[in-house]
């Protein structure tokens, strides 16, 4: 593997073979989330916690202190709202001279495979693959669904994943569900587990994390559960913990709320 490539891949999975991401890209689609009204100073203090930090370029540009250490992986497709026809019309956002100015470790982009737009955002990866490779900088695909909750599915997401990691992406996002392992199973490129909607008991968050590491996921990419949370810093320790120190759910939940208590 190029030595760039490598060292990208170093600095967003950790030596232990995992990773902890903070998704902070939702105003792309979504516009101003509850408590992302900021994004970078949402982010900021959750930093220290994770190993990286995936954000459009605005709220990057706009928001976060250029000084920080925490590498970025850059959110590079769009072109869709929560108020328009279809979340699957995406396409890439940024050029490639706009990815290396940024100084992204990493990119992700969004696929939506079965939707109207499949050819599309697949063939939008793998134009992303070609031009990102000439300049060593991995992509991350997003197993994206928009409005079908019902396509979690094992046997959809594994059809999924295995057609993102296919295009050349070096890792693939996708969400946790039943029957997981499967979905881990046909993908041969590392997976990380997406988030969702904010959960009403803190502890399951914290279970699904470790259910997804013990089932072969790496790490998670995860926004609303953890800066929706009432104690953001607690539960990115929490995870933290349970991504890279070996705690079990009822250890994490435990710190979470020895932090939250003295916040
Ligand atoms: C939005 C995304 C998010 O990064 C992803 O959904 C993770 O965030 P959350 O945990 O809030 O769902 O890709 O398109």
């Amino acid at each position: 593997m190029e030595w760039g490539m490598a060292n990208r891949l170093a600095r967003t999975i950790k030596p232990d073979g995992k990773c902890f991401y903070l998704a902070v890209d939702h105003g792309y689609f979504q516009g101003p989330t509850h408590r992302l009204e900021n994004p970078g100073q949402t982010a900021e203090p959750l930093l220290k916690y994770v190993d990286a930090v995936f954000m459009p370029r605005g709220s990057i540009r706009a928001s976060l202190n250029p000084n920080i250490d925490t590498p970025i992986i850059l959110r590079v497709s769009g072109g869709n709202s929560m108020v328009g026809e279809d979340l699957a019309n995406e396409e890439v956002t940024n050029s490639i001279e706009d990815i290396i100015r940024i100084n992204a470790s990493a990119v992700g982009i969004s696929v939506y495979v079965g939707s109207q737009y499949e050819h599309q955002t697949i063939m939008a990866l793998s134009k992303l693959v070609n031009d990102c490779y000439d300049y060593s900088i991995p992509v991350m695909a997003v197993t994206a669904v928009g409005r079908e909750e019902e396509k979690k599915s094992a046997r959809y997401l594994a059809l999924a994943c295995r057609v993102c990691a296919e295009q050349g992406a070096a890792v693939v996002k996708t969400y946790y569900c039943e029957d997981f392992e499967k979905v881990v199973r046909g993908c041969p490129v590392p997976i990380v587990i997406a988030g969702g909607p904010k959960t009403e008991n803190d502890l399951e968050v914290m279970q699904f994390v470790y259910d997804g590491i013990q089932q072969g996921a790496i790490g998670v990419n995860l926004g609303r559960n953890i800066w929706q949370n009432d104690s953001p810093e607690g539960m990115a320790r929490a995870l933290q913990a349970i991504i890279h120190e070996n705690f079990t759910p009822k250890e994490a939940f435990g710190l979470y709320e020895e932090m939250k208590n003295n916040s």
